[in-house]
């Protein structure tokens, strides 16, 4: 195994500044509890964590050292009412990090992970953090790279498993890591002006557009076909009564 190095991870060209971990219970849990002291652009990565979090109180379980298990601490660039964007760009980031590095194409379900065939690689967690210093935004990121076993219950695969090549026997992390840290960098500042072009680039990869889902909203189940994506990135649905019904909000989304 590859140790993932700050020293490969801060390449100077940008404005991260990379720490990583040995282990930690949470990275989002860490950047969220010193936020008022670190610098905007801190970027904690861990290769171990002893209390990872997912939405909606679910754990995010990796093994040490295969994965990419990391935390962002944001002001994004824009008002508070655009700052769920981040969730998006940063699925479009990791899906052309993807592309980038690897022969691979992977798909965003909305709202918080991508996918690749009909199984999770990946998943956000954007949280708010308010400080002296004002609101922040505390982006952790899981993205299973080199783990090849995943419980039967869960259906999770990795980068490592889905490229299927008996010559690969481990994806460089800092590679695809540096690759990802860049093109969050990219894509983060299209949050305001650039967010409908980047709307567009989503669309291209949605795993949801075309399809009939089942979602849990706030109030209830939704069933419906996905025409479209609005310019906020939400899903537009054509329900079984022939309305149109636009879902801003998910818990769960599943394909029907
Ligand atoms: C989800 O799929 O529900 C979101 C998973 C987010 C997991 C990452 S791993 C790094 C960061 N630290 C955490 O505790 N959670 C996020």
């Amino acid at each position: 195994m590859i140790p993932l190095s700050a020293d490969a991870l801060n390449d100077g060209s940008l404005p991260w500044h990379v720490t990583v971990l040995d282990e930690v219970n949470s990275t989002s849990d860490r950047l969220k509890s010193q936020a008022a002291e670190l610098p905007v652009g801190t970027v904690v990565f861990t290769e171990s964590q002893t209390a990872g979090r997912g939405r909606r109180d679910n754990r995010w379980i990796a093994p040490r050292g295969k994965d990419l298990m990391f935390s962002l601490l944001l002001k994004p660039e824009a008002s508070l009412e655009k700052w769920p964007r981040i969730t998006t760009l940063a699925a479009l980031a990791i899906c052309k990090a993807i592309e980038t590095e690897l022969p691979l194409q992977p798909r965003i379900k909305w709202p918080n992970d991508i996918y690749l065939r009909d199984r999770k690689i990946s998943g956000l967690l954007a949280e708010t953090v308010s400080t002296r210093n004002g609101m922040l935004l505390v982006l952790g990121i899981g993205l299973n790279v080199n783990s090849l076993e995943f419980p039967p219950e869960i259906p999770a695969t990795s980068l490592l498993r889905e490229i299927q090549s008996p010559a690969l026997h481990e994806i460089d992390r800092n590679a695809l890591a540096s690759c990802l840290l860049g093109m969050l960098h990219g894509e983060l500042h299209r949050i305001d002006d650039d967010f409908t072009a980047a709307i567009a680039e989503v669309r291209e990869r949605s795993w949801l557009l075309g399809r009939q889902i089942r979602a849990q909203a706030l109030h209830g189940e939704v069933f419906g076909r996905v025409l479209d994506l609005n310019e906020e990135g939400h899903l537009i649905l054509k329900l079984a009564d022939g309305s149109t019904h636009t879902l801003t909000s998910a818990d769960e989304v599943r394909r029907v």
